[in-house]
């Protein structure tokens, strides 16, 4: 038990950047007392003792403004930050190092006793605040949901979803694989607005586009009879610019003997 509660106040000292102590997290921090009510709470549901699961879980929300019914199934190291208006529905599973914001609704749209009624959130997830995912459906792996949000489609695993109705606005990203998923605190990607990161990305992009066309030309001068193998895969910086001209004057002298050629061959010269 000790060591999920270190677990637990280690999680809210590496994501929240404002938790300053081990004492303060234990003592300010109603996510963490929500998430520890609930462990007893659950452990009484899965034991039949329903009345008093639910009254634990209405002491939790007294106290800490976080509704999470003592059905539902917490991971470890989930974050609640803030956490005043959170309701966490029956069926509803949350995966380990999930964070889910204030006003977070993990809600149904099905009155069915029995189904699954709640979404299933998968490891590290980010719930922005306000966001309500309502259905029996899966966000994927460090998927993000954008602060208030109505999702009412799975989101693929690493995607973005934001909007009422969601809609995915960024695909999963491959190199954020789960082993080397960094949590951003809020979801943000860091350093987008950075001017520094702006710039360089900037360049990145035109780098690639000039890239772009040197092959391209390198591509439609070899279909005008250019032999050009020692430009292929070189950087567009590290192309010979005399070589490049003289391949370029080589195929316009052929051409021009061509036409010549023709022109002799229809006029009888
Ligand atoms: C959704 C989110 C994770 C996206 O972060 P990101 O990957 O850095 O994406 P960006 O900020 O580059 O935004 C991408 C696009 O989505 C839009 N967008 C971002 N968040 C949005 C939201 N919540 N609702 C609607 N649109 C949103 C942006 O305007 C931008 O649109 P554009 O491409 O047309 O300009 C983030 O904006 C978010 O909502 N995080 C939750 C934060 C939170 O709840 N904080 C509470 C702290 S107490």
């Amino acid at each position: 038990m000790f060591t999920r509660l270190r677990e637990d106040i280690a999680t809210i000292r590496q994501r929240d950047p404002a938790a300053r102590s081990a004492w303060e997290v234990l003592t300010c921090y109603p996510g963490f007392h929500a998430i520890v009510l609930h462990r007893f709470a659950h452990a009484c549901w899965l034991a039949r003792r329903r009345w008093l699961a639910r009254f634990i879980s209405q002491v939790a929300r007294f106290m800490t403004g976080i509704e999470i019914h003592p059905g539902a199934t917490i991971g470890r190291r989930v974050f609640i930050d803030h956490g005043m208006g959170v309701v966490v529905g029956e069926t509803a599973e949350v995966g380990d190092d999930c964070t889910i914001y204030q006003g977070v609704t993990l809600g149904g749209t099905l009155l069915t006793r029995g189904a699954k009624r709640h979404p299933t959130l998968e490891r590290g997830v980010i719930v922005g605040a306000g966001a309500k995912v309502l259905g029996g459906f899966t966000i994927g792996e460090n998927a993000k949901i954008g602060s208030n949000a109505v999702v009412v489609k799975p989101v693929p695993a690493g995607g973005t979803a934001v909007g009422n109705p969601a809609r995915v606005i960024s695909p999963a990203d491959p190199k954020r694989s789960p082993e080397h998923a960094a949590f951003c605190a809020y979801g943000i990607t860091p350093n987008a607005e950075d001017p520094v990161s702006l710039a360089l990305h900037g360049l990145i992009d035109h780098a690639a586009g000039e890239k772009q066309r040197v092959d391209e030309i390198v591509a439609a001068l070899e279909r005008l009879g250019a032999r050009l193998e020692a430009l292929h895969g070189l950087d567009a910086a590290a192309v010979d610019l005399q070589r490049l001209s003289a391949a370029i004057q080589g195929v316009a002298t052929t051409h021009a003997e061509a036409v010549e050629r023709e022109h002799r061959a229809l006029t009888g010269e």
